[in-house]
């Protein structure tokens, strides 16, 4: 694999919040048109891992590599062009609650770009077909089933076509429905050449994405290799999450 190229490099990354020690040395590369899955115990630091990312969380020692630059050293100023590039889907995916679902994913081309209004919505429309919500424009939030609000979050956060996808336990709480839905969601846009994080619990989804895993354990990254070599590892903090005896 001599042609890989490094999409984001995490370099001997430290950080303890007061005496809680959660990350001592966590050092990975992600490579363009990946997706790694990351792995780990609740509480080990995957959360804060993906916010030093977006430069949400500072760490204490180490540095962050993106296109030639550390971020971990730029201000709050210099992170905001980094964030159309870098992109955070949360967890409930994060809507404004007094928004159509429209002006939610408008919301981002008005922050950062100088689309005109029939550009915006022209863009808005195509990445409603993509998330499979089609004529879903004007309703509001709180009339989405929880799988509608997290697509709706997705197609908001990636509709700057950002180059890296930080998604933080996408599925969870999701039906077995709503879970092949997103899935498919995120294949599509791997197809299209995305590169992303995938935080998650859930072993099966994590497979079915992935080309490599990672596992954080006792604030290092344990292992990282292909899901191939993660699924046949003997390594038995490896097969215990392969099991899910270990989420
Ligand atoms: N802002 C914060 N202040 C203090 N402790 C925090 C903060 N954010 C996270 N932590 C602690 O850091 C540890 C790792 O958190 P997190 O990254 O959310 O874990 P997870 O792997 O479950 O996502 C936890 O013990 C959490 O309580
Ligand atoms: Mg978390």
């Amino acid at each position: 694999m001599n042609d890989t190229q490094i999409a984001l490099e995490v370099r001997d990354v430290h950080k303890a919040f007061g005496e809680k020690k959660v990350h001592s040395g966590v050092s990975f590369e992600l490579h363009q048109g990946e997706i790694l899955g990351l792995f780990g115990g609740s509480g080990t630091g995957k959360s804060v891992m993906l916010r030093e990312i977006i430069g949400l969380e500072k760490p204490d020692q180490g540095s962050i590599l993106f296109e030639g630059r550390d971020l971990t050293t730029l201000t709050e100023w210099e992170l905001f062009p980094v964030r159309t590039k870098i992109s955070y889907v949360f967890q409930n995916g994060a809507l404004f609650d007094s928004l159509s679902v429209e002006e939610n994913l408008a919301y981002p081309l008005r922050e950062h770009t100088k689309l005109s209004e029939d550009e915006i919505h022209a863009k808005v429309e195509r990445m409603l077909e993509l998330i499979d919500m089609k004529n879903s424009n004007h309703l509001l939030p709180a009339e989405l089933s929880g799988g509608m609000q997290k697509r709706a979050g997705l197609a908001r956060a990636i509709i700057l076509e950002p180059k890296v996808i930080l998604f933080d336990e996408p599925t969870a709480g999701l039906d077995p429905l709503n879970t092949k839905r997103l899935l498919d969601n995120i294949k599509k846009l791997k197809e299209r050449g995305m590169t992303g994080i995938f935080v998650t619990h859930d072993i099966p989804s994590a497979f079915e994405i992935s080309d490599r895993i990672a596992i954080i354990y006792q604030g290092k990254i344990h292992v990282i290799d292909t899901v191939e070599n993660i699924k046949r590892s003997k390594d038995p903090l490896v097969q215990s999450f392969v099991s899910g005896a270990h989420s």
